[in-house]
């Protein structure tokens, strides 16, 4: 594997990406799986983290202790990325949150912006782009070049399911963003899915097939 791409090999990931994976697994259920893995995945993908020391007493007595100085930025692709936001604000309540509005289109495969609202400098220390799906890597590309041309200097990628030419595209237009995923497929079939994949992440996560 390339460098600056990890594909997790945690267990509770394998286990539960094959329970994702089922035709059988209902909007609520699949909703469930994918907040428990963006949390395994942040956890893995944020061992990098700044901490600062912090003076703190216990019951017993004064410690130094430590909490982290990174600010994140979580930046969700819509729509299939609203669902790794909550989780992962569960763990870092403090995150901002910034929505980036962008589809294929059905024909071309190429992303089209829609909704892009963020404020005028970036305020975060580390951006984390959230979307389950890296297919053509078209739409994470645009997603970072909209970032870095926002003025932010550190970038991580968070996706559950990728094609070797999703990640491929995405690595060589963006070398120096490290790439977390918890599983690398076979290919994409010609109307631009992920095999064996688990289909549309959108529309299985909020029951509009
Ligand atoms: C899916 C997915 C990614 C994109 C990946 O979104 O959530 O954003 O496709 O494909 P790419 O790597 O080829 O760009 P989609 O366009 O289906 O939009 P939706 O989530 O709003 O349905
Ligand atoms: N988007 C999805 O939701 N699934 C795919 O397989 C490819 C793009």
């Amino acid at each position: 594997m390339m460098d600056n791409v990890h594909v997790s090999q945690h267990p509770l990931i394998q286990h539960k990406l094959t329970l994702l994976r089922r035709t059988q697994t209902e909007p609520k259920k699949f909703r469930e799986l994918v907040h428990e893995l963006s949390q395994f995945l942040f956890y893995e993908a944020t061992l990098d983290l700044r901490l600062e020391t912090v003076d703190v007493e216990t019951p017993l007595a004064r410690l130094e202790g430590q909490h982290i100085a990174t600010h994140i930025g979580l930046f969700p692709i819509l729509r299939a990325g609203l669902g790794m936001v909550d989780p992962i604000l569960d763990l870092i309540p403090t995150a901002h949150v910034w929505h980036l509005g962008l589809y294929r289109d059905h024909t071309t495969l190429q992303p089209v912006t829609y909704y892009n609202k963020l404020p005028p400098e970036s305020d975060v220390d580390l951006c984390l782009i959230l979307d389950p799906m890296l297919a053509t890597g078209g739409s994470a590309v645009a997603a970072m070049d909209i970032l870095k041309k926002w003025g932010a200097n550190r970038i991580k990628f968070l996706g559950l399911i990728a094609a070797p030419e999703g990640v491929t595209t995405l690595h060589h237009a963006h070398p120096d963003v490290p790439i977390h995923l918890a599983a690398v497929d076979s290919h994409l079939n010609e109307q631009g899915y992920i095999v064996p994949g688990l289909g549309d992440a959108g529309d299985r996560q909020f029951g509009t097939g």
